[in-house]
């Protein structure tokens, strides 16, 4: 076992990781230095692929405001979300987004040199910024991904996975224990200060825009340490995800697309929105995709479609040069014919519980980005939302950390010490492969936990969990990046249908068709992992007495 310290560790290379180890690095010299790790290559993550856009309230867009956007957040969040974050990320918006053009992030503009905005779903207003036409995260991503790289007081580990936090007995976090993919090899670091930017848990569901890292392992990292979890049950479900036979992980068709005039019609070609929404294809997100779901269940079809043939063709391949060039090579010429599209998960809104400057229920340890649930998108997140939210937490984290001493931990406790000693050298385990075992999860996840739920679906997931569990039998140390990612992904799962089986409505993402009514007193949902021990307790002992009694 190799040992070493940082000042501050971040995991993650997404947009808030590598944007936050930036700020972090210009803002205060960090004697022990920063360390960026990263389970894969540099910048792979969900925010490479992002499309549509961020959100910009940008000074200079007279038609827009911050209480516009504040307006529509609320609105889309149905009820969730929490009023003073919408208003912190808002009228942050302007100065991250400045900021990102000094770290070379470009955004599109006019003839003029102004940006451009476009419009998404659930947006009053135009103030999507974006980047290569249809490009954004990659865009993004990339000009970060330079300064990182170039950056002498940045150390990055690549293909290393993150495995355990270490937490002590005064339930602070003094460093991370990681897996090299590559060499095989564990290194316990200590920092006293972790900050988890991991992204997703798209990966988790049969269907998902997201690429094969968004295994939710910062969620069940900072879960099996006793971090609070918060609103695990709101999953956000894409309406148009291209649905080509075979594909799984599915390319994304930008809700950006109907902002630009594209309808949706069904297997006969008749457009359907106006049953569902007076915005019709702009109605936020659920709606939308709950109506392409409905569409697809009552015509047993495969798929619906978007007809974007009525968008001038020049315009369309100006735009939307990525999708394109992707539908044609998949035979489809998106200026004459119509795009096949289904729903996919796409985005999680709960998270590991967290304040605006990351601080989660765990001294010393942190949450940025997707990872983390700060209460902004409720349930139900407004596009492009979620890139905003990346930059200004990052900003936000980075400007708390400057404040404290980074010292890493003089004295490890006995709690720490049984932590690596899980890991250690002498533990000698069989591989297993967990292929098959990931692909029962993701169909258990899409039927059980998905788009519709009731308490028989998720009770007849959850069975089929733990199922799963106890043939994998790992708990802590794992042989392969693959088994690590499944020992999370069944964790996140659990948590995901144990929250959704507590909300007893209907909200935003979360739809139960057994609770259709939104219950106006119903607030977030808490998870920790005792509560959800408990809460399993108490389901097998109210099933024993049925069984008894039926
Ligand atoms: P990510 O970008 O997912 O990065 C997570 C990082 O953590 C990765 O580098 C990963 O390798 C690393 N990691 C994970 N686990 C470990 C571990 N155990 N050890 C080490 N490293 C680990 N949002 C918008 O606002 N606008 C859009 O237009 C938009 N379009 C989207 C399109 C698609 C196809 C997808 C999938 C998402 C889109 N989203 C969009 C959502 C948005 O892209 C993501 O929510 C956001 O990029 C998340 O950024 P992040 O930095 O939190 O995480
Ligand atoms: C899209 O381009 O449709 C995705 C936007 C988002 O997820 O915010």
């Amino acid at each position: 076992m190799k040992y070493s310290k940082y000042s501050a560790i971040i995991i993650g290379s997404g947009i808030a990781g590598m944007y936050a180890a930036l700020k972090l690095e210009q803002q205060t010299h960090l004697a022990d230095g920063i360390l960026l790790i990263t389970k894969s290559k540099l910048g792979e993550s969900n925010s490479r692929y992002a499309q549509g856009g961020m959100v910009g309230v940008l000074k200079e867009n007279k038609k827009d405001s911050t209480s516009s956007h504040i307006s529509d957040t609320i609105k889309a969040g149905a009820g969730l979300s929490e009023l003073n974050t919408v208003k912190f990320i808002s009228e942050n918006s302007d100065k991250v987004i400045k900021d990102l053009l000094n770290f070379g992030v470009e955004f599109d503009r006019d003839e003029n040199n102004n940006f451009t905005f476009t419009l998404e779903a659930a947006h009053s207003v135009r103030r999507v910024l974006h980047s290569g036409g249809d490009a954004t995260g990659r865009m993004i991503e990339e000009a970060l991904a330079k300064k990182v790289s170039e950056n002498a007081n940045i150390d990055i580990y690549e293909d290393t996975v993150a495995v355990e936090l270490l937490v002590n007995m005064a339930n602070e976090c003094k460093g991370v224990i990681v897996f090299n993919d590559i060499t095989q090899e564990y290194e316990v670091i200590y920092s006293s200060a972790v900050v988890l930017a991991t992204g997703g848990i798209g990966q988790l569901y049969k269907y998902t825009t997201n690429p094969s890292g968004a295994t939710g392992d910062g969620m069940a990292l900072a879960y099996f340490a006793g971090a609070v979890m918060q609103d695990m049950e709101f999953v956000q479900f894409h309406p148009t995800a291209l649905a080509i036979d075979g594909d799984e992980n599915r390319f994304l068709i930008s809700e950006a697309v109907r902002g630009e005039g594209a309808k949706l019609v069904d297997s006969d070609g008749i457009e359907f929105m106006h049953k569902y929404h007076e915005k019709r294809e702009l109605a936020p997100r659920d709606i939308v995709t709950r109506a392409n779901y409905n569409e697809m269940l009552s015509q047993k079809a495969d798929n619906v479609y978007l007809n974007a043939t009525c968008i001038d063709s020049d315009k369309l391949a100006k735009r939307f040069p990525n999708i394109s060039k992707k539908c044609l090579e998949n035979g489809i010429d998106i200026s004459k014919d119509f795009i096949p599209v289904a729903p996919a998960a796409h985005y999680m809104m709960g998270g590991i519980k967290t304040n605006i400057e990351g601080e989660t229920s765990i001294r010393g340890l942190y949450a940025i980005g997707e990872a983390a649930s700060t209460g902004l998108h409720g349930g139900n997140r407004l596009a492009s939302n979620s890139l905003l939210e990346c930059v200004v937490c990052a900003y936000e984290v980075a400007n708390f950390l400057k404040t404290k001493e980074l010292n890493p931990p003089k004295q490890i406790d006995v709690c720490i010490k049984d932590i690596i000693e899980k890991y250690s050298d002498e533990i000698y385990l069989e591989e297993i492969d967990v292929t098959e075992m990931k692909k029962s999860l993701k169909n258990i996840m899409w039927q059980g936990a998905g788009i519709f739920r009731s308490e028989e679906t998720l009770k007849n997931a959850l069975d089929a969990v733990d199922n799963l569990k106890m043939n994998f039998h790992r708990t802590a140390k794992c042989i392969s990046k693959s088994e690590y990612e499944f020992r999370n992904m069944l964790a996140v799962a659990e948590m995901v249908i144990i929250s959704a089986l507590r909300r007893r409505e209907s909200r935003g993402a979360h739809f139960r068709t057994d609770y259709l009514q939104t219950d106006e007193k119903s607030r977030h949902s808490i998870l920790t992992k005792t509560s959800l021990y408990d809460i399993k307790k108490s389901l097998n002992s109210e099933r024993a007495e049925d069984s008894l009694y039926n």
